[in-house]
C-alpha cells in the first residue's frame, strides 16, 4: 500500500507515535510523512550511500547513485512467502531463472548463493555488482550523492525547515491572505528559533537613498544575516525609517551629519 494512502491510515487508526517507512530519502520526504499523521521517518536505502556504509565503493557509486527509479524489481523468493524489491543485475536474473526452473520443488539451497549476501567490502566480485541480489528500494532514484551520515541528516533538517517556513508558509500567504501577524505568530510556534523575526531598521534621512540603494542594502543584509544564522532568507526583515532634517537628535542635539544608523 504506498505512503500516501498507508500513514493517513495509520494516523486514523493508532493512538500512538508512528514512523514512515519506504521511500524516504530527503527533507520532502520527511516534510511529506509529517503532513501525513507520521512523527518521523526512517530511510533504508539511502543509507547505503553513506560515507560509513560499510559497503563496497562499486555499490555506492556504480548501483545506488547510477541507478534511476525503474531500475529495480519486485518478485524474488516470492515461494517462501517474503516480497523482495531488489536492484535488477544479473544475479537477480539467475535468481528468477533458478526460482522459475525449480518451480514448486525449489528450495532454499537452491538460491542460496544468490541470496546469502555476507560479501566483506572488499570483495572482488563487487566489481560488477553481479554477484547476487540484494535490496534496494525505488527511492534509490532520489539518491544522487555520497555524504557523511551527519551531513545527510543536517541537509534533511535544514531542507524541512526551509520546507516549512519559506515554501508552506507562503503557500498560506499567498492564497489565503493570512494578515503578517497570524503568519509569523503560526512560525513562531514551529520552532524556537524563530520566536521573534529578526528586524533590521535602517534610519537615515528623509531621501538620503533611492529606492534602488535601498534595495542593494536589503539584500546584503538578509545575505549576511543567513549566512551568520543559518535561517532561511524569508525570516530576515529590513525596515527604512526616514526621518525629516532636524527631526534627529542624539544627546539632545540635532544629528548634523549624513549618516545611516543600522
Ligand atoms: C540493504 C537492505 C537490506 C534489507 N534487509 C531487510 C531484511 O532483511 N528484512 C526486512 O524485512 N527488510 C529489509 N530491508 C528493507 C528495510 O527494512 C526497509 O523496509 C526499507 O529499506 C525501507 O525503504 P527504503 O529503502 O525505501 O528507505 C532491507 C533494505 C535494504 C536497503
Amino acid at each position: 500500500m504506498p505512503n500516501m494512502i498507508l500513514l493517513p491510515r495509520a494516523a486514523e487508526e493508532l493512538k500512538i507515535p508512528f514512523v514512515a517507512s519506504g521511500g524516504m530519502a530527503d527533507a520532502r520526504s520527511l516534510v511529506a510523512a509529517l503532513a501525513m499523521g507520521a512523527a518521523g521517518m526512517t530511510m533504508g536505502t539511502r543509507f547505503i550511500a553513506t560515507k560509513e556504509a560499510p559497503v563496497h565503493d562499486n555499490v555506492k557509486k556504480k548501483a545506488i547513485v547510477a541507478a534511476s527509479e525503474l531500475d529495480t524489481r519486485l518478485g524474488t523468493c516470492v515461494r517462501f512467502g517474503t516480497l523482495n524489491r531488489v536492484l535488477k543485475n544479473a544475479g537477480v536474473e539467475r535468481l528468477l531463472d533458478i526460482e522459475r526452473e525449480r518451480g514448486s520443488k525449489l528450495k532454499i539451497e537452491d538460491i542460496h548463493d544468490e541470496v546469502a549476501g555476507g560479501l566483506s567490502q572488499g570483495d572482488d566480485r563487487w566489481a560488477t555488482m553481479d554477484a547476487g541480489a540484494w535490496s534496494c528500494g525505488m527511492v534509490v532514484g532520489l539518491i544522487h550523492d555520497i555524504p557523511t551520515v551527519k551531513e545527510l541528516i543536517d541537509r534533511i533538517m535544514v531542507g524541512a525547515e526551509r520546507i516549512i517556513l519559506a515554501r508552506l508558509t507562503g503557500f498560506l500567504d499567498a492564497e489565503s491572505k493570512v494578515p503578517e501577524g497570524r503568519l509569523k505568530s503560526f512560525a513562531s510556534t514551529q520552532s524556537p528559533r524563530w520566536k521573534t523575526m529578526p528586524t533590521y531598521f535602517c534610519t537615515t534621512l528623509e531621501g538620503r537613498l533611492t529606492a534602488e540603494q535601498k534595495r542593494k542594502m536589503a539584500g546584503e543584509i538578509t545575505r549576511v544575516h543567513c549566512e551568520v544564522t543559518g535561517a532561511p532568507s524569508f525570516f530576515a526583515q529590513v525596515i527604512f525609517q526616514e526621518v525629516r532634517p532636524g527631526d534627529y537628535f542624539i544627546g539632545g542635539a540635532p544629528l548634523k551629519h549624513d549618516q545611516l544608523f543600522v
